[in-house]
Order: C-alpha cells, then sequence, then structure tokens
C-alpha cells in the first residue's frame, strides 16, 4: 500500500459479525487487509487483488462486496459481515452443504462462495439455477467446475430451516 497518499492513521469504527471494532488505520487501507491483518479474521481470503475473483466476498451493510476494493474510510460505522460470522455455535447449514457436496476443493474460493451463498439465499430463500449462477456469477473456482458449488447452494436451501433463516437474516441485516 502506499502511505504516501495518506497523510495520518485515523480512528475508523465499525461493526463486524455484529461486534463493535475500532482500529487506527490509513484511510485507504483495503478492508481486506484491516479485516486480515488488524482484527485477526484471516477466513476473508485474497485471489486476485482486483476486484475479479469473489475471494475477499463479504457483506457490507447487507450487500456484497468485494473487501479487496474498498478502502477502509468507506467502512465506517458500517456493519461488515464476515464468514466467522457464520459458525458462532456449530457448522451452518450452508457450511454443511459445501462439504457434503464437494463444493469446496483447494478451499480459496470457498469462504467467498459462501459468503455470496449467504447474499442470495437471504433474499431468495429458493433460487433457481438460473439466479444460483446469477448470484454466484462474481465468484470464480478453478478447481470444482462450478456443478458441485450450485449443487451446495440448491443443498443449502433445501435443509436451511425457518430459524436458520431467521437468524441469517439477522445476522446480516443492513443497519441504517
Ligand atoms: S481478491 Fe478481491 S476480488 Fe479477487
Ligand atoms: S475450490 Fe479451489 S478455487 Fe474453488
Amino acid at each position: 500500500m502506499n502511505t504516501a497518499l495518506n497523510a495520518s492513521k485515523t480512528n475508523v469504527h465499525f461493526r463486524v459479525n455484529g461486534e463493535p471494532r475500532n482500529v487506527m488505520v490509513y484511510p485507504m487501507q483495503r478492508l481486506l487487509d484491516v479485516l486480515r491483518c488488524e482484527l485477526g479474521l484471516t477466513g476473508t481470503k485474497e485471489g486476485c487483488g482486483e476486484g475479479e475473483c469473489g475471494s475477499c466476498s463479504v457483506l457490507l451493510n447487507g450487500d456484497l462486496v468485494n473487501s479487496c476494493l474498498i478502502p477502509i474510510a468507506q467502512a465506517a460505522g458500517a456493519e461488515i459481515f464476515t464468514i466467522e460470522g457464520l459458525a458462532t455455535k456449530a457448522m451452518h447449514p450452508v457450511q454443511r452443504a459445501f462439504l457434503e457436496c464437494g463444493g469446496a476443493q483447494c478451499g480459496i474460493c470457498t469462504p467467498g462462495m459462501i459468503v455470496a451463498t449467504v447474499s442470495l439465499l437471504r433474499t431468495n430463500s429458493h433460487p433457481s439455477i438460473e439466479q444460483i449462477r446469477e448470484g454466484l456469477n462474481g465468484n470464480l473456482c478453478r478447481c470444482t467446475g462450478y456443478t458441485r458449488i450450485f449443487d451446495s447452494v440448491r443443498t443449502a436451501a433445501e435443509t436451511m430451516t425457518d430459524e436458520d433463516r431467521d437468524e441469517l437474516y439477522a445476522l446480516t441485516e443492513k443497519k441504517r
């Protein structure tokens, strides 16, 4: 990062997975780096670093974004949801579906795929295959050929209970 472009560090406050967080960072530091390096939330992965692969996907105020493209200043006051927010007690049905359907191989794309799946299922509880393709079209996978990932999303949709859906919505709710 070119810190010469950023005069000085500043205090940024936001929430991550429901927890309030304060960091002293340069305003143009990437949200991805702040999550991984300042907060130790290494579940979010870096692939391309250029907004092309979706490995770094998180929800920012409920919207699916590439955290490698978001300056931390843009996240001030926001509600961020990362992969770590999903399994607070036990493996979440979305994670279980990826495991059981073989939707994860090397695993680099997997956290981003799961966050994109969460983003899709929070607004569409039973997506068609076309809607699944569209919902995940910002996320690239070099290993699986996608069929098993799409099967994982469909299985997750089928196995989630109403309670799971309510919990998911509460976890990722937009804060205004
Ligand atoms: S690492 Fe962010 S989109 Fe690829
Ligand atoms: S499982 Fe390897 S890139 Fe998707």
